[in-house]
């Protein structure tokens, strides 16, 4: 790169993001607290976090998928334009053609009337305005992309006519359909069985590096998170509470919850419903936070402190951590990562 080139910005960038839930006659709930990251392209970014913690809220206020008594607040910036200040005709064409999304269950995704190829097309019409036979050309290249064999035959497939595996593979190839430079992955292989799961983590990967897309991915599988990242993130009651590479956080927790998390998944799986084994209790309501650390009802390490706001750690650039007992080791403090 040139000396006096300006510097890229990052592919996705979220800042303070919040969704709250206000309906008439019912407690509000505050889902996403203040959720701030930034991911350039080519690196995948790994959400952890208990049932309940606010992962799926908070890609889908990035999507804008949210019902319309969310209110979502914050700043989110796709290759440097902020998307929320785009007129909506604007946001649409972001929406889905820069950034898209890959879910659990690929028949929320998939219309059961349309053909994949269809389907595929379509997006590839609407958003880069091609005729329909380019367009279904396009569409078999992205099949034979995600590896279904047989493209042309699988064009006219149904969604119901294809294996649960088939159907993920073409959701990916829908998401894929206008190159976004970001990619949410809503714990997209969970409903799979194991060797198919392995497939397509490979497939994201590999696409990842191929396309040089920023993924942005959902997880409860610990082993999952560590063989696809580059950065981690651990969420706990709508806040990231701890992030960093994945060495810092798998192997040098700094926060109480994210230790804990790690090894009650050793023991099983934070799919156990019901107590994590090694942390005792549960996650607040969301409609009646604590005040303070959230966590802290909860914490074997809790202090007086921990009442009042947890300070913002920053033990390195890009690593950050909200507890007290972090604040120790690294005096410094600083802005979230
Ligand atoms: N449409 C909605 N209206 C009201 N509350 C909602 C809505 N969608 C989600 N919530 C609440 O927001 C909170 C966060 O939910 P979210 O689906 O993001 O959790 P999650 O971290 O994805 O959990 P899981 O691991 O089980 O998928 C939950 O308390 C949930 O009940
Ligand atoms: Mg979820």
């Amino acid at each position: 790169m040139p000396l006096d080139a300006a510097p890229q910005p990052p592919a996705i960038l979220v800042e303070n993001l919040c969704v709250r839930f206000e309906r008439r006659g019912q407690p509000e709930i505050s889902a996403v607290n203040g959720v701030s990251f930034s991911l350039d392209r080519g690196k995948v970014l790994t959400i952890l976090g208990e049932s309940g913690s606010g992962k799926s809220v908070s890609l889908k206020a990035l999507m804008g998928l949210l019902p319309p008594f969310a209110r979502v607040s914050g700043r989110i910036e796709i290759a440097g334009r902020d998307i929320l200040k785009l007129p909506a005709s604007k946001l649409a064409q972001v929406r889905g053609g820069e950034i898209s999304m890959i879910f659990q269950e690929p028949m929320s995704a998939l219309d059961p009337v349309y053909t994949i190829g269809q389907q595929i097309a379509e997006t590839i019409v609407q958003h880069e305005g091609t005729d329909q036979s380019t367009a279904m050309a396009r569409a078999r290249q992205l099949l034979e992309r995600v590896a279904i064999p047989s493209a042309a035959r699988r064009l006219k497939n149904y969604p119901h006519e294809m294996s649960g595996g088939m159907r993920q593979r073409a959701m990916i190839a829908l998401a894929l359909a206008c190159n976004p430079s970001v990619l949410l992955a809503d714990e997209p292989t969970t409903a799979l069985d194991v060797t198919v799961q392995i497939q397509i983590l490979m497939l994201l990967r590999e696409l990842q590096q191929d396309l040089g897309m920023a993924i942005v991915f959902v997880t409860h599988d610990v082993g999952v998170a560590a063989e696809i990242s580059d950065r981690m993130a651990v969420m706990y009651a709508g806040r990231f509470v701890e992030t960093g590479t994945v060495r810092e956080v798998m192997h040098e927790a700094r926060h109480p919850y994210t230790a804990g998390l790690l090894s009650s998944t050793v023991h099983g799986g934070l799919r156990n419903q019901g107590e994590l084994r090694t942390i005792p209790g549960s996650p607040p309501s969301l409609a009646a936070l604590p005040p303070g650390c959230h966590f802290m009802p909860r914490c074997r390490e809790a202090v007086s402190r921990c009442a009042s706001e947890p300070p913002v750690v920053v033990p390195n650039p890009g690593a950050m951590v909200r507890c007290v007992h972090a604040e120790a080791q690294h005096p410094a403090g600083g802005a979230p990562a």
